[in-house]
């Protein structure tokens, strides 16, 4: 499986405020799998200490040229070898400066000038510097270089001021190194997923619903779009922010989202099922609150919801199907029953006590050819994984070449 979590990076830490939050783009690019080199400036060292680093990655950081820790003294190029990117975050005004003109006169400057692998690099400056003919110039240069440029963002400044400069965060970094690596396993393939729980109006204000946070749906649809495919998510309730890049749609019950779906079908090549659907709704859903009574009991009529991922697999000319299977126990055994039953192409079993509403997951991947278990994991590594899966099925299926 091509998977991010064999990439090896070198983080370049340059003087700058925002050093300290190199430290958490550390934290969340190991978090993803990513092995982390920790190189410094000078000037970073006047504002974070090596051992910050250090502790996180596991690994000795790097601040001189003349290391004697480096194989043959040859540090700007050693440390650089085999690695799969370099990323400066933060990238001070004066670094920036110095990648545009080629200068090399410390050993992270000399590692970007003697790499062989792509440079990302994250600004961080005050508002002016970042509006300054001269930084403007320079970081044009480095676009033409083929540099990647990460941010910057716009908000307040350590200066006091607010404007653009700052850092992206390391939520946003993290993400768009991973989507820099994800290969495009899927590109162009058109994907409809489905996320989150649904909600079934008991009256106006209460109803039935389920615990599901939309985390493993939103993971799956991030996970397709950085393999190059064109994502249509149908989201139940929840409080994430909708993937960049998908075309994304929000409702609230079966009969909502069925219909999202209907709509959407005869554009997908892949469909993937991760709401956790309500399997009946309240018939005839009160238009006004219920008043509470003197009787003690007040019984709901429930009937059954369609199942929108039979009706999908059960089309003339289906896109490939993958559901998903919470259960509380016999897990591999039931989701392989609904595999058949629902005739899916691939069933994702999981425990239902622990996947729903967690940050990470552990998966059993059925299908006609056997099971496959991917280990617990952050569920944006099992979402990249299942992408990496599918697209194999999908790639038998329709013959194409990754
Ligand atoms: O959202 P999270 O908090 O991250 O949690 C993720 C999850 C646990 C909800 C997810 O990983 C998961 O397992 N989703 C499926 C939940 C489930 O148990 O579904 P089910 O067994 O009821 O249905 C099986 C499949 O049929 C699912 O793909 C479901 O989307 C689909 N279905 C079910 C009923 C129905 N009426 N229509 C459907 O399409």
């Amino acid at each position: 499986m091509a998977d991010i979590a064999r990439k090896q990076i070198v983080l370049g830490v340059t003087g700058g405020i925002a050093a300290y939050k190199a430290a958490e783009v550390t934290r969340e690019l190991l978090r993803h799998g990513i092995d982390v080199q920790v190189v410094m400036t000078e000037a970073a060292r006047g504002l974070v200490t090596p051992a910050t680093f250090q502790a996180l990655s596991g690994k000795p950081v790097f601040t001189d040229m003349w290391d004697p820790r480096v194989p043959d003294n040859m540090g700007h190029i050693e440390l650089s070898r085999g690695k799969d990117a370099i990323i400066v975050a933060p990238a001070s005004a004066d670094f920036i400066a110095k990648l545009a003109n080629g200068l090399a006169d410390d050993l992270l400057s000399t590692l970007c000038l003697a790499r062989e692998c792509p440079l990302i690099v994250a600004p961080a400056m005050n508002r002016q510097m970042w509006d300054n003919p001269a930084t403007r110039r320079n970081i044009e240069r480095l676009l033409r270089d083929g540099v990647a440029i990460l941010g910057p963002a716009s908000g307040d400044q350590a200066c006091g001021e607010f404007g653009m400069g700052r850092m992206l965060e390391a939520q946003a970094i993290a993400p768009a190194i991973t989507t820099f690596f994800a290969p495009k396993l899927l590109r162009g393939v058109r994907v409809l997923i489905t996320a989150g729980p649904t909600f079934e109006p008991i009256d106006t204000v209460r109803g039935i619903t389920n615990r599901s946070s939309g985390k493993m749906g939103y993971a799956i649809a991030r996970a397709a779009l950085d393999a190059g495919a064109k994502v249509t998510l149908i989201s139940g309730p929840v409080s994430l922010a909708a993937p960049a890049g998908a075309e994304t749609t929000r409702v609230e019950t079966t009969a909502q989202m069925f219909e999202a779906v209907k709509r959407n079908a005869s554009r997908a090549d892949i469909y993937i099922g991760v709401a956790a659907v309500a399997d009946y709704r309240v018939d005839n859903p009160r238009r006004h609150k219920i008043k509470k009574t003197d009787r003690n009991q007040l019984s709901l009529r429930l009937v059954p919801n369609p199942d929108i991922l039979a009706w999908m697999a059960a089309r003339p000319r289906p896109p490939l199907c993958v559901g998903f299977a919470a259960e509380s126990r016999n897990v591999d055994a039931h989701a392989d029953e609904k595999r058949r039953r629902k005739k899916v192409h691939l069933m994702v079993a999981n425990l239902a006590q622990e996947a729903i509403g967690a940050d990470d997951n552990e998966v059993t991947l059925l299908d006609n050819r056997g099971k496959h278990r991917l280990e617990r994991a952050p569920k944006d590594v099992v979402a990249r994984q299942l992408i990496a899966h599918i697209a194999k099925l999908y790639g038998s299926r329709t013959k194409r070449k990754p």
